[in-house]
């Protein structure tokens, strides 16, 4: 299986990733632009997978969850109440010259001069990461937005709405995903951290008291996801904040760090969020949010567990930790390096790849009569151009599972087929008849 990886494989990766078509450097034909990026053909769907395998695991598999899909601009109150309009800021110097901007714990050697052009520093400044812009003709304060630095506060606003449309009681929870938007001083490391990235947020509400048991049910829930989903568990650990690292919102806070290949990083943090955002929501709106229990006939603000992931790091998490380079069995009888994404069935962008054994036209028709029946059931891509060989190493670089080969024992004598394993390369005759069954068998798809 992959092997863990070390920063001169991102290289690699990157490469891979954009020869493919997962992942393009953004607005690439000017040049680009700072730490954005685009997915592709392939990266679009494996980002889907792992955007449907979450809501299936947190909204369609549970009784106690509700999905929702807010708008990214808010009323600009919210970013008061919620504290991000006032706290929601690092510390920087800005040169005098050049005017960029730097962190001061960045600086290296000589921290009172600028690194890029050697003028002279202010001294630290607050910088609120909120991007600005504006709604309507007019660029005043009075018309000034915010782009939301977080899809959680979509779901607080909304917290009654879902409450008084759907009847539930508490404990229960609302799930969305969406992007979110942050001026990062130091992005970097690919899709790690980017200005623009798509979150999925939980926002659990629970009776005040049940909080810190409900906070290690969903720690233990969503570090199983990822492993459930293939990553492997020496490359997972769990981190809980010291009180000085604490968000102004948040009593307590575990991390679940991924080991990147440039050192164990954040992927999702679960916070305890307490009654914080819906008692500052009620304060500044003058909204009641508070929740009527009718069991214990009591009425409270409940409080949060918050598990909160990164799509975007995420898929960089499943693309690293599937990446392999194996040595394999060459056409000319030696061996040679094969590239595989040992991707979980449900992530992989192309589920079955079709592959008549060359372009001979007694092949082509019953391969594109097999790819039409698979196609109906899974995520299915035809390929008939160079050798089979080729062909098989170019379905394992982007991760394909199941390859289904037709030959001329097919069409001459058996009306079967190949299926070719990803992982194992091994291979099995199966009859045109059970082909589907054995597919979906061999996927597992619903783990
Ligand atoms: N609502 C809580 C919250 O936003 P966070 O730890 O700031 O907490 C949650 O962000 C997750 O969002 C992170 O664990 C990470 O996966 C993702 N994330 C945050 N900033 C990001 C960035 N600049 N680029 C990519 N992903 C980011």
């Amino acid at each position: 299986m992959a092997r863990t990886l070390e920063q001169a494989d991102m290289d690699a990766i990157v490469s891979l990733c954009k020869r493919r078509g997962f992942i393009f450097p953004s607005s690439e034909i000017y040049g680009g632009l700072g730490s954005t990026w685009d997915y592709g053909p392939l990266g679009v769907e494996l980002k889907r997978n792992v955007k449907d395998a979450w809501w299936q695991a947190v909204v369609h598999r549970r009784d106690d969850m509700a999905g929702l899909d807010a708008a990214i601009l808010m009323h600009p109150q919210t970013w008061v109440a919620s504290g991000h309009a006032e706290t929601f800021a690092d510390p920087l110097v800005e040169c005098k010259e050049c005017h960029q901007r730097f962190r001061p714990d960045h600086l290296g050697s000589d921290p009172t001069r600028c690194p890029s052009c050697g003028g002279s520093l202010t001294e630290p400044r607050q910088f609120n990461l909120m991007l600005k812009s504006f709604l309507g003709p007019v660029e005043d304060s009075a018309h000034q937005v915010y782009l939301r630095p977080e899809t959680a506060q979509g779901i607080f606003v909304n917290f009654q709405n879902v409450i008084i449309a759907t009847r539930r009681k508490l404990p229960f929870g609302i799930a969305q995903i969406g992007k979110a938007f942050r001026n990062e001083i130091t992005p970097g490391n690919f899709t790690f951290r980017t200005r623009e990235f798509e979150q999925m947020e939980i926002e659990f509400f629970v009776k005040p008291g049940t909080d810190e048991e409900w906070h290690q049910r969903w720690l233990k829930d969503r570090l199983q996801w990822y492993t459930n989903l293939g990553i492997r568990p020496d490359n997972l650990r769990i981190r809980q904040h010291a009180p000085d690292e604490l968000a102004h919102y948040a009593k307590g806070c575990y991390d679940i760090d991924y080991r990147f290949p440039w050192g164990w990083a954040e992927l999702e943090g679960i916070a305890n969020r307490t009654d914080f955002d819906l008692r500052q929501h009620q304060e500044h709106s003058g909204q009641d949010l508070a929740y009527f229990d009718d069991t214990s006939q009591e009425r409270y603000i409940p409080y949060v567990i918050e598990p909160s992931g990164g799509v975007d790091r995420a898929t960089l998490a499943f693309l690293i930790d599937s990446y392999d380079e194996e040595q394999a069995p060459a056409a000319d009888g030696k061996t040679e390096v094969r590239v595989v994404l040992h991707l979980h069935p449900r992530l992989a962008p192309v589920q079955v790849a079709v592959l008549p054994l060359s372009r001979n036209p007694r092949l082509v028709p019953k391969a594109r009569e097999v790819y039409d029946l698979v196609r109906r059931h899974l995520v299915c891509q035809y390929d008939d151009a160079q050798s089979i060989g080729r062909r098989y190493r170019r379905q394992d670089e982007i991760g394909t599972p199941l390859a289904v080969t037709v030959d001329f024992q097919t069409i001459e004598q058996d009306n079967a087929v190949t299926i070719r394993d990803r992982d194992t390369m091994q291979q099995v005759r199966v009859p045109m008849d059970g082909l589907v069954d054995a597919l979906i068998q061999r996927l597992q798809l619903s783990s």
